[in-house]
């Protein structure tokens, strides 16, 4: 049930890919899972070998264009997955073809982008998804769960620790984006902007102010490393957000930790995959359950694809709203860029009117 999509019935939907470095293998992963629902059609890489390997991998045309893979008029969806700075013109280029549009996070560097993004999918009658998988984990959806059914009471704080490791050389590998100002935008942009998108998500509530301080440590790169961030939301809530690419010697943590004056719950390990505190005033039969919810993972990208994929499924095939769409993903830029706003300002930033969401 999006306005923009008419029903896919009666035959697979149709996807092209553009991007097929890093995160393209958990795509493909979460895809094939899909393979009876959706078919990649079409793949895009401008390095020649990574299109040609995805698309014998996925039974799929190899592009080694945008333009020139939109010329195929099949394609129901395209996912961008190029580096962020460039998620607004692809988003763009694909809506200009008439073709739904999923966008890796971050939506862009800029909110103004992400504003102009969204705007223009609606202009060109096109659904805008934005990629934020990890609201789809067990152990998040049980944490969400908990604060809609109110079993925090008050939530006095929400705090999120992303305590990761990015040596020098992940900043220094040939032709990478990463630590540049304007293809990666920095750690709370790239690396903490799932965490961004929790606090805000769990918070359900407009914010209020941001103060932060963002810092280059140790590694040579244009953006931070490092960084610590305040933030209130409009219903009151205040928490804070500590995170950097310098733990020694490999990620330690990646965790939000929500308190209230009726419970107190921690989800952990090194990508929110554990349950590390569950304790409320109103104890339930399912919280043992609950705590069980954890899942190893060797990824700190975890398993969110397929159920993300199974919403735009959904979506498609007429049953279902997108969950996570361009508003959805300007709620946690708006918070991001107002992070690296404060800092450069050496001050806070307050949310005016005007902008709502
Ligand atoms: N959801 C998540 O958990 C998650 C995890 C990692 C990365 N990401 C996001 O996914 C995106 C890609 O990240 P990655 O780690 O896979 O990066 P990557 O550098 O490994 O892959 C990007 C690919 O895009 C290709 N590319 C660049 N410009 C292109 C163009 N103009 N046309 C066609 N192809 C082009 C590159 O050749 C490369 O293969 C980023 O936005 C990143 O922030 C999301």
């Amino acid at each position: 049930m999006s306005k923009f999509i008419k029903p896919v019935t009666g035959r697979k939907i149709r996807l092209g890919f553009v991007g097929c470095g890093r995160i393209s293998q958990k795509h493909f992963e979460a895809l094939e899972q899909h393979k009876d629902n959706i078919e990649v059609v079409a793949v895009c890489d401008e390095v020649e070998a990574r299109a040609t390997q995805a698309a014998t991998r996925m039974g799929a045309k190899a592009y080694f264009s945008l333009d020139s893979m939109l010329e195929d008029k099949t394609l129901d969806v395209v996912t961008i997955a190029t580096p962020n700075g460039l998620h607004p013109q692809h988003v763009m280029q694909v809506a200009n073809s008439g073709v739904h549009v999923i966008t890796e996070k971050p939506m862009s560097i800029k909110l103004a982008d992400g504003m102009k993004m969204n705007q223009h999918c609606i202009d060109k009658n096109v659904q805008l998804f934005v990629i934020h998988q990890n609201r789809f984990n067990d152990t998040v959806l049980a944490l969400h769960n908990a604060v809609t059914e109110g079993r925090f009471g008050k939530i006095y704080m929400i705090t999120s620790n992303v305590f990761w490791t990015r040596p020098q050389d992940y900043y220094d590998k040939d032709g990478t984006w990463h630590g540049t100002k304007d293809m990666d935008g920095g750690a709370y942009l790239t690396q903490a902007s799932h965490y961004v998108d929790l606090m805000q998500w769990i918070a359900g509530s407009k914010p209020k102010s941001v103060y932060a301080n963002l810092k280059t440590l140790a590694r040579k790169i244009e953006t931070e490393d490092s960084g610590v961030a305040s933030f209130e939301w409009e219903n009151g809530i205040i928490g804070a957000m500590n995170v950097t690419m310098l733990t020694y010697p490999r990620n330690l943590e990646g965790s939000v930790t929500v308190l209230g004056e009726k419970g107190t719950a921690r989800v952990g390990g090194v990508a929110m995959n554990v349950i590390e505190h569950w304790e409320f005033a109103d104890i339930r039969p399912e919280d043992e359950a609950i705590l069980k919810a954890n899942y190893d993972t060797t990824s700190v990208y975890g398993f969110g694809h397929v159920r993300y994929y199974e919403n735009v499924i959904n979506v498609f095939r007429g049953k279902a709203k997108p969950l996570i769409d361009g508003i959805e993903g300007l709620k946690s830029l708006k918070i991001l860029t107002a992070i690296y706003d404060s800092s450069e300002a050496g001050r806070p930033v307050v949310f005016g009117e005007g902008i709502n969401f």
